[in-house]
């Protein structure tokens, strides 16, 4: 078998001061070139098994190797994008795509056929995002779907093998929305990177995943793995057909279940039964 692109044995994370594991015995392997998401309760650590990969966090105990070795720092092959469009505001959208790549090529000594290469591949981003227009604009003039799409653009600029993603569409609105996931698929496609997607949204979550992982919290832990049975039928009608929105109330019942909501329904009724009472 290939060497997985990511792989995570036992590994548990605890921070200071905490009573719960933040992520506790997570195993899983991700191949080269997959795309798998994951759902979950609010605080279940997507977020934070996302950062674990990137080298932004670490872990308490257990084993994470990304193409066969430990993770002990951030790296340009595992590029990162936030709910939040991180863009320098005092640069333009050419300048911001390009930045990354010149300091790059800057610290390493590079050539300036370097610097020039990385520039064509820019234009080629740009074109790529539909963004050709607004080359020279600054970000604060740019739609939040398009201070996206400049985002995704910057993290593709190093060709990474993986991009991490933690809710990246979630501040957007339903139609930039879909575009974005047809968008972020002919990405994978094209470029071959292996991608892990954090959602809130479950229909984001199957629709973009081969595979879709739910977490638990308290202690943040994997719950169960759906396989997502769709191969590359992805249109925007797949969204409508019976089986997809099956998987999707499955998926959505068992975050139910496991977000520990319940609990609080009963301390609610418990509440207004006191408020009568009173
Ligand atoms: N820097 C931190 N220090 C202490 N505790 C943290 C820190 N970051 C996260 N946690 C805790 O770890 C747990 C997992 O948090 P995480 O942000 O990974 O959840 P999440 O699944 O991404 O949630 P959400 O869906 O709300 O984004 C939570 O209990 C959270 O309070
Ligand atoms: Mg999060």
């Amino acid at each position: 078998m290939n060497t997985p692109k990511v792989s995570i044995r036992a590994l548990s994370k605890r921070f200071e001061g905490a009573s719960v594991n933040a992520l506790q015995q997570i195993d899983l392997d991700i191949a080269a070139n997959e795309f798998v998401t994951f759902v979950g309760a609010s605080g279940c650590g997507k977020s934070t098994l996302l950062r674990t990969i990137g080298g932004l966090e670490t872990h308490s105990s257990g084993e994470l190797l990304v193409d066969g070795r430990p993770v002990t720092g951030p790296d340009v092959d595992r590029a990162m994008v936030f709910q939040h469009y991180s863009l320098y505001p005092w640069m333009s959208v050419i300048e911001n795509i390009r930045f990354c790549r010149q300091l790059a090529a800057h610290t390493r000594q590079r050539s300036s056929a370097d610097v020039e290469a990385a520039s064509g591949r820019a234009d080629a981003l740009l074109r790529l995002m539909g963004l050709e227009a607004s080359a020279q604009a600054w970000p604060n003039q740019l739609s939040g779907g398009m201070q996206q799409r400049v985002a995704i653009a910057r993290a593709l600029m190093g060709r990474p093998g993986m991009l991490l993603m933690d809710e990246p569409f979630g501040a957007l609105d339903a139609q930039t929305r879909e575009v974005m996931h047809d968008l972020i698929r002919h990405v994978h496609r094209l470029e071959k990177a292996t991608i892990v997607f954090v959602t809130h949204d479950v229909e984001e979550a199957i629709y973009l995943g081969g595979r879709v992982v739910l977490m638990a919290p308290r202690p943040g832990r994997i719950d169960t793995i759906y396989e997502v049975p769709f191969g590359d039928r992805r249109d925007q009608d797949l969204k409508h057909a019976p089986e997809f929105l099956r998987l999707k109330r499955e998926i959505l019942e068992r975050i139910r279940e496991t977000s520990g909501m319940k609990t609080d329904l009963e301390q609610l009724q418990r509440l207004s039964g006191l408020a009568e009472s009173a």
